[in-house]
């Protein structure tokens, strides 16, 4: 094995998943390695991701390297597949515009690996026209998806825009994984 993950974790209320995740994919003798946007913050701290993962979390774009490389393209060289999980709409919107305002997009756009997202967000956003054609166009454009499932939401409704099961995420990120091999 001795694959590397990137986990991206991002501003959204399923933010203290990534936990699970990590303990998931570990268990399984992945290495994970966090990167946080620029929002995560608000929702999980970098002690919580660097205390699970039990290596450096990456949140500061402007933070001095260890290295003398940038650290998002050390992050981006160094790992087998990236997966976002949680993925806000804000994030998928930065890009698919391109734009790299934070350490995660621009390690996502410094990436020759494959990108999976797993969108989480309100059912109303996931059905926004323009949250809509910025998934078409990732898709478009190689990037992988593991699709939101209906389930309860933030605003304590139901609907779609639930992070799929943790168990489907794991799963299909080893897929993609496998085939890229
Ligand atoms: C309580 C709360 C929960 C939120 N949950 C989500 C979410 O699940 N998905 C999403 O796309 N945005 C969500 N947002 C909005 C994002 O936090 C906001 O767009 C933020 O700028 C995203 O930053 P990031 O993409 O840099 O992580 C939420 C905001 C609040 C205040």
């Amino acid at each position: 094995m001795g694959k590397t993950i990137l986990l991206g974790v991002t501003g959204s209320i399923a933010a203290f998943k990534a936990c699970d995740l990590i303990g998931m994919f570990r268990k399984k003798g992945y290495t994970v390695k966090c990167v946080m946007s620029q929002d995560a913050k608000w929702f999980i701290t970098p002690l919580t991701l660097e205390t699970l993962t039990g290596e450096k979390v990456a949140k500061d774009m402007f933070e001095l390297p260890e290295k003398r490389t940038p650290e998002h393209i050390a992050l981006a060289d160094e790992a087998d597949i990236i997966l976002i999980a949680p993925a806000t709409a804000d994030v998928m919107g930065k890009i698919a515009g391109g734009m790299c305002p934070d350490i995660l997009t621009c390690t996502v756009l410094a990436s020759d690996k494959p990108v999976v997202f797993a969108p989480a967000m309100n059912d109303k956003m996931f059905k926004n026209a323009m949250v809509r054609e910025n998934i078409e166009k990732l898709k478009k454009n190689g990037y992988h998806f593991i699709d939101p499932v209906k389930g309860r939401l933030a605003c304590g409704k139901e609907g779609i825009g639930h992070l799929a099961p943790l168990e489907t995420v794991v799963s299909e990120t080893e897929i993609i994984l496998k085939k890229r091999g």
